[in-house]
């Protein structure tokens, strides 16, 4: 009974008051308590999965593995979450960290569900990581309003729709990796308007159909791929880009159908796959003075002699598996020319 007097509850009162007014003279040198309740709303709505462990109270949760905190602040800025047994859809929760900067899934093959609108709150955002996982829905056009992104990886996922325009208006975008998904519709003709110097655009394995869009001599290419989908017509636009770096160019496995010998090539030129497309006329002597590192031109409709003299790479180099199935290419390292 002696324990319910005023005095000690009065005394207890004080005793907690002290102690609470500790913790949070010193929460500014730990993770962020309310960050470490929404982390632990992350851990619960993934299914409370064993790679996330060590998400527990008994340690600051800028020791947590899969986090990274920043050094000075010590808000959380990075969640990275690969290869485990984590479930269901990424948690709007995640949208309660406002100073994310990454926000990486990779390999998680439980991970399930549409993009949350969620992470539009995530101002601060610089890199969007979320291949090889089992999302659905579309590749959602609201991205386009975090402003600070500079890196999109949505790759080997179960995407639908078509590649909403609105992504062209990221002013830091240097890389957009689409790839393996289901995406339909045409290039956005928007992506013109794309104005970081080498930028990665990487769109294969979808059924992407129409044209290459023309306006896209303008961008500032490093690589681009748009291998395995339904592309047609010319791509020479793509051969203007006047980058100071080094361009790669995967266009195989499409219904391509264009002049070559009427196609200017870049001189920075190092990758160049155009193999299963309908290509014809023949390669232009000028592909023979470039540096080229890979060239595939196998599976079209190619005639005329492979040229000779440049650099010597397109013989050197190159095995008559670049060039084979075609109309009536000769030379070597093909047989010789009739
Ligand atoms: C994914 O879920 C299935 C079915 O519940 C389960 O059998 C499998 O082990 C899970 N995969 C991982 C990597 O946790
Ligand atoms: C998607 O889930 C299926 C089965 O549910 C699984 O076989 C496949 O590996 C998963 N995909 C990825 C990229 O993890
Ligand atoms: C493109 O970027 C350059 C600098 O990197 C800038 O000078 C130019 O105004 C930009 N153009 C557009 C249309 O935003
Ligand atoms: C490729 O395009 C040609 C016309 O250029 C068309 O006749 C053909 O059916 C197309 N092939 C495929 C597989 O889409
Ligand atoms: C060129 O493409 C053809 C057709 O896909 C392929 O058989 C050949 O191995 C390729 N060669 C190289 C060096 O990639």
């Amino acid at each position: 009974m002696k324990l319910y007097q005023p005095q000690v509850i009065f005394s207890f009162l004080s005793l907690s008051l002290l102690v609470f007014s500790l913790l949070s003279a010193t929460a500014e040198a730990y993770c962020n308590s309310h960050h470490k309740k929404v982390l632990f709303k992350i851990k619960e709505a993934l299914g409370n999965p064993y790679v996330l462990i060590s998400w527990n109270n008994n340690l600051d949760c800028c020791e947590w593995n899969n986090l990274e905190c920043d050094e000075t602040t010590r808000r959380v800025i990075s969640i990275s979450v690969m290869n485990s047994d984590i479930v269901g859809p990424i948690p709007d929760a995640v949208g309660d960290l406002p100073y994310l900067q990454t926000l990486l899934f990779h390999k998680n093959p439980n991970l399930t569900g549409e993009i949350p609108i969620a992470i539009t709150k995530l101002t601060q955002l610089r890199y969007l990581w979320l291949s090889w996982n089992n999302l659905t829905g579309l590749v959602p056009s609201f991205i386009s309003q975090l402003k600070n992104l500079e890196y999109i990886n949505l790759a080997f996922n179960q995407l639908t729709g078509s590649i909403p325009p609105e992504l062209s208006s990221l002013p830091k975008l240097g890389y957009l990796g689409l790839d393996r998904n289901k995406l339909t519709g045409s290039i956005p003709e928007s992506f013109s308007s794309i104005n970081v110097t080498d930028f990665y655009l990487i769109l294969s394995h979808n059924q992407l159909s129409g044209p290459i869009p023309k306006s896209l001599s303008n961008v500032k290419f490093a690589k681009i791929d748009l291998s395995r989908n339904h592309l047609v017509g010319d791509a020479f636009m793509l051969f203007r880009n006047n980058s100071p770096s080094d361009f790669s160019a995967d266009l195989s496995r499409n219904n391509l159908s264009f002049d070559l010998s009427k196609t200017v090539f870049p001189t920075r030129l190092i990758y160049l796959d155009l193999n299963h497309n309908n290509i014809y006329g023949s390669i232009p002597h000028q592909l023979a003075n470039i540096e080229l590192q890979f060239f595939n031109v196998s599976y079209n409709r190619l005639c005329g002699k492979i040229p000779t003299g440049g650099t010597g790479r397109l013989q050197s180099r190159f095995d008559e598996y670049c060039y084979f199935h075609n109309k009536c290419l000769c030379g070597a390292p093909l047989p010789s020319c009739k």
